[in-house]
């Protein structure tokens, strides 16, 4: 009989302990369900912090926080997305964007432990990418992607089924699952798992045509690219790539079957989930007009995420990365109207005052849930560090870890134009122990 080691907790989310995943602290019979469980549940439950630390002026949170990462030294690193406010972003190592930093942090082996200051998936991400020694924290576990949480594992193994059930007569067919950086570690790994990749809004086009592997717009879709979780970033690639809107169909995941019939499963080549990020959903054609009426001679700046009815209007379309490098390249005088969350752009103007800068629209463009990570929550975990504990640590098992790894690898080869390597030997799949995997090239 197997033995239970701790009592079960009353409620079923990881919020019971957030520093310790309700699978470590489950009778391994129950084990393999729990963590099925995890993978599912995509609320991260913050405990409150105490009122002393919401109450404190900001100065003092400030000073505060410098001293702590004074004695913390060379076994911390802080990272910090172009999304985060400025109040958080004084006091990051490096800023980035996701997939930029989580390298960054794998390479500091010195930093024990790693304040990602961004969303969960980047978390994620930057825990599977550094060695175990290194802790990954995320200040509020609140500070969630609602774009990554609309592509749940379950209803995303349910799609890729329909689909090789729709598809199952054509002796040809091939399903590649390629999935946007912004999704959960337990997606990642579904699509290392099935021969996919993941792909980032600056390398997506490489990593659809590796996918299709020579078949054009217009061809028959023996090949067919099931695209998770952003339809906007898949449909913009897509279309620059010469393929029809007919040749894509949208995936429902809150209708049964996805919303679409059999025969448009086997018509289609793009399977675009339909998910979409609130934040750059809110650009609209219009406000391209608007801003180019406003500032005669602007250039239309926007982040892939953007629908593609604003992507076609625009002069210019690119990850953050782009962007920040487009207007540092700038000449003065320039005048740009940028399609993407409002603190990057802000800082942008502030940092470049030789040029104008606004941001496309006027509405409240900002990303609500990065916004959770604030200068209390910092000194939080801080404080919690000095004094010895590891709070809100970002922890992703060693299964989907590996496989997550084998999709970002594929990534990295497909980018760099070089042979995909062969994974070393996979875990079993519920496996509780962590695998030693070689560094990402
Ligand atoms: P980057 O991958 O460019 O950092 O963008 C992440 C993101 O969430 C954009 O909305
Ligand atoms: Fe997610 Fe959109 Fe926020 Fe980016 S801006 S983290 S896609 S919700």
């Amino acid at each position: 009989m197997v033995q239970c080691q701790r009592a079960p907790p009353t409620r079923l989310s990881s919020s019971v302990d957030p520093r310790r995943p309700l699978s470590q602290a489950w009778c391994p019979a129950v084990r393999p369900a729990i963590i099925w469980m995890e993978k599912v549940i995509t609320m991260h439950w913050q405990q409150p912090i105490p009122k002393s630390y919401l109450q404190m002026p900001s100065q003092e949170l400030f000073a505060r926080i410098a001293r702590r990462k004074e004695q913390l030294g060379r076994k911390l690193v802080i990272l910090g997305h172009h999304y985060q406010q400025d109040d958080v972003i004084q006091f990051a190592d490096f800023i980035g964007d996701s997939f930029a930093l989580s390298r960054q942090a794998a390479g500091l082996s010195d930093a024990q432990y790693v304040i990602f200051c961004g969303v969960h998936f980047m978390a994620e991400s930057a825990d599977v990418l550094t060695a175990p020694h290194q802790q990954v924290i995320l200040p509020d576990l609140g500070a969630g992607c609602s774009m990554a949480d609309m592509a749940a594992l379950d209803d995303v193994e349910d799609a890729f089924a329909a689909l090789e059930q729709a598809n199952s007569a054509d002796p040809d067919f091939r399903l590649v699952p390629i999935t946007y950086v912004n999704s959960s570690a337990a997606v990642k790994s579904f699509v290392g798992q099935h021969g996919g990749a993941v792909c980032t809004s600056s390398n997506c086009e490489k990593i659809l045509s590796w996918a299709l592997d020579g078949q054009k717009p217009g061809a028959p879709p023996h090949t067919k690219i099931i695209f998770f979780p952003d339809q906007h970033l898949g449909r913009n690639t897509g279309w620059k790539m010469g393929f029809s809107l007919e040749s894509m169909v949208l995936w429902d995941y809150r209708k049964p079957a996805g919303g679409l019939s059999e025969q448009q499963l086997r018509d289609a080549t793009f399977i675009l989930w339909k998910g979409h990020c609130s934040v750059h959903q809110l650009f609209r054609p219009e406000h391209v007009e608007q801003a180019r009426q406003r500032l005669p001679g602007v250039k239309v700046l926007v982040h892939p995420e953007c629908s593609w009815e604003v992507v076609r209007k625009a002069d210019l379309v690119g990850s953050t990365e782009f962007i920040r490098q487009q207007v540092a390249a700038a000449a003065p005088g320039d005048k740009w109207a940028i399609g993407t969350e409002v603190h990057m752009v802000n800082r942008l103007a502030r940092q470049h005052p030789e040029q104008t800068i606004i941001v496309l629209s006027e509405c409240q463009c900002l990303c609500t849930t990065m916004y959770r990570i604030d200068p209390a929550h910092l000194l939080w975990v801080l404080d919690h560090l000095v004094a010895g504990e590891v709070v809100n640590q970002i922890k992703v098992d060693p299964f989907d870890a590996y496989w997550s790894r084998v999709s970002l690898q594929r990534m990295l080869d497909i980018t760099a134009g070089r042979p995909l390597q062969e994974p070393p030997q996979p875990p079993p799949e519920h496996t509780t122990t962590a695998v030693a995997l070689p560094a990402l090239v």
